[in-house]
């Protein structure tokens, strides 16, 4: 018997997958770790203020609604919930709600991200591992690499691996059959999704920025965990500068908790609130250094636009992605900037905020 065949052997192939899951769950830990943009602090006090529940967590309402239903009718049948995509902007509730399927469904959840898994076979592992019903969550799902995308068409539709054995004109394709799983998917850039791999999902659905209504109730929510005594006006203040995200609205409460301690302040009033704001360079909408540096780019530098996305990123020091996914998508949903076929152009509201005067127009 040669190599290949031992290869062939169904026993062989699960052992191999059994290996690479061990090493494809090592690689991941070491990359959240690694990470230049995991802040491991935060991602601790993203855990213990993290919704747990779908009545925990607040706005979004239509999403929460028809996501119960789901859920609720899949119990019912005792089937296996519809693979479910979410999109948006960094820091909306993505995880949060992927972690709430799982507990709501009374499932294992497996976390895992595009760039984490390097090779087809990690992935194959991976869900072979899975029990019946199981959450597979992939953050960064537009980062898969295509060969490790491929693995996933047959696993999302049919609950089967296709695994190639063996190399050259002797290679051959197998067939495993996988337990039926529910895939969740997080991405904050929906449009870089493949399609075939974007109409796998049974369930899309995108999270938008939450309204002041709902900011306020989420630092009430914060407040309260963190044991942060805040007035009305207080957390008022902070929900209009939380850039309609919920992760800066915990991130800046738990500033102004420091900032109350230090300056012996009992209750976080709305003085409280605006003195550490201030300190932090977060103005009246939100909007921190960087929101600003891109705002005066286009407006000193370019003139008001438009301005390809690549020459503005360089003009602000920052990645281009970075500015597409973490910055753009808040100052295009408040009117300070709009896109037109030709880039990104500034607003008046964004003149009237940097209190600068357009220059004449050759009109
Ligand atoms: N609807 C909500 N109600 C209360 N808190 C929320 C809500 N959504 C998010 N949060 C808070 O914001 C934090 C960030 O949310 P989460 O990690 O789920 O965002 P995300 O969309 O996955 O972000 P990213 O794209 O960066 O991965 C959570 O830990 C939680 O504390
Ligand atoms: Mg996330």
């Amino acid at each position: 018997m040669n190599h290949a065949d031992d290869d062939l052997q169904p026993d062989a192939i699960l052992e191999r997958l059994k290996g690479a899951a061990e090493a494809s769950k090592k690689r991941a830990d070491k990359n959240r770790v690694a990470s230049p943009s995991a802040d491991v602090a935060e991602q601790q006090i993203d855990l213990s203020l993290r919704p747990r529940s779908l009545a925990e967590f607040i706005g979004q309402q239509r999403i929460r609604k028809v996501l119960g239903i789901a859920i609720a009718a899949a119990r019912g049948r005792n089937e296996v919930l519809d693979h479910v995509l979410f999109s948006g902007p960094p820091g909306l509730g993505k995880t949060s709600l992927a972690h709430i399927i799982a507990r709501e469904l009374g499932v294992n959840l497996r976390a895992t991200s595009g760039p984490a898994i390097e090779r087809a076979g990690d992935l194959a592992a991976i869900v072979n591992d899975l029990d019946r019903g199981d959450v597979l969550f992939i953050d960064e799902i537009h980062r898969l690499s295509r060969v490790v995308e491929e693995i996933l068409y047959p696993a999302m539709e049919d609950f089967e691996l296709n695994i190639v054995v063996g190399k050259g004109p002797g290679a051959r394709t197998m067939r495993l059959a996988v337990k039926p799983f529910t895939l969740v998917g997080a991405t904050t850039r929906s449009g870089l999704l493949s399609s075939p791999l974007r109409d796998r999902f049974g369930q899309h659905y995108h999270l938008d920025f939450y309204s002041r209504a709902e900011l306020t109730e989420i630092v009430r929510r914060s407040a309260g965990l963190l044991k942060v005594r805040l007035d009305d006006d207080g957390a008022a203040e902070l929900a209009a500068r939380s850039r309609g995200t919920p992760r800066i609205a915990n991130r800046l409460l738990r500033r102004i908790r420091d900032y109350a301690q230090i300056n012996h302040a009992a209750v976080v009033t709305r003085e409280v609130a605006l003195g550490a704001l201030e300190l932090l360079e977060v103005d009246g909408f939100g909007f921190d250094r960087m929101d600003r540096a891109i705002l005066s780019a286009l407006i000193e530098k370019f003139n008001g636009g438009p301005v390809g996305i690549e020459s503005l990123a360089a003009a602000v020091g920052e990645e281009a992605d970075t500015i597409g996914e973490v910055y753009e998508p808040y100052l295009l949903q408040e009117g300070f900037i709009a896109r037109t076929n030709r880039g990104r152009v500034a607003t008046q509201r964004a003149y009237d905020h940097l209190g600068v005067k357009r220059r004449g127009t050759l009109l």
